[in-house]
């Protein structure tokens, strides 16, 4: 496993100091560490898109990061977007459009869109698709992942 090193993150506002493997993965920092398990682990080789987070403000695949790679980052899991209050829009549409069964993919599927809908306040179908183009759900198919993000949209537009 070899020599741990201690690092430093803020996630979801709030700092940490951690003792990491140079192998460790953010992930399992996340999931095992700081208990936060709303972020999945589903394929751990970066083509399922389950574990997405945000990392300084960017979606990033959390199983193919390295936590000592992330010393001093602001990270944001799935439990940071309501953290101080309501669902936010997307949460809430997710939900409304029956766009979650099992919720795997759930998570880093609100992660990726909700930071589209940030950058791209009304975005077309089109680019609703390619950003959900990297997550993998096996039980939804992906329409009503589609509704819920363009309703997602709509809601934070009507929220600003
Ligand atoms: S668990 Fe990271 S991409 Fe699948
Ligand atoms: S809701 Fe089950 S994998 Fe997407």
């Amino acid at each position: 496993m070899g020599k741990k090193q201690q690092i430093t993150l803020k996630v979801n506002g709030e700092d940490w100091e951690v003792d990491v493997a140079n192998n460790t993965t953010l992930l399992d920092v996340l999931r095992e560490d700081l208990n936060l398990i709303g972020t999945k682990e589903g394929c751990d080789d970066g083509s399922c898109g389950a574990c997405t987070v945000m990392i300084n403000g960017t979606p990033a695949l959390s199983c193919l990061t390295l936590a000592v790679e992330c010393n001093g980052f602001e990270i944001t899991t799935i439990e940071g977007l309501n953290k101080d209050g309501p669902l936010e829009p997307m949460q809430q549409s997710f939900i409304e459009k029956d766009a979650v069964q099992c919720g795997f993919c759930t998570s880093g599927m609100i992660i990726g869109a909700k930071h589209l809908v940030d950058n791209n306040p009304n975005p077309t179908d089109e680019d609703v698709r390619e950003r959900l183009s990297g997550h993998i759900c096996r039980c939804t198919g992906y329409v009503k992942a589609i509704e819920a993000v363009m309703d997602g949209a709509l809601k934070t537009r009507q929220s600003r």
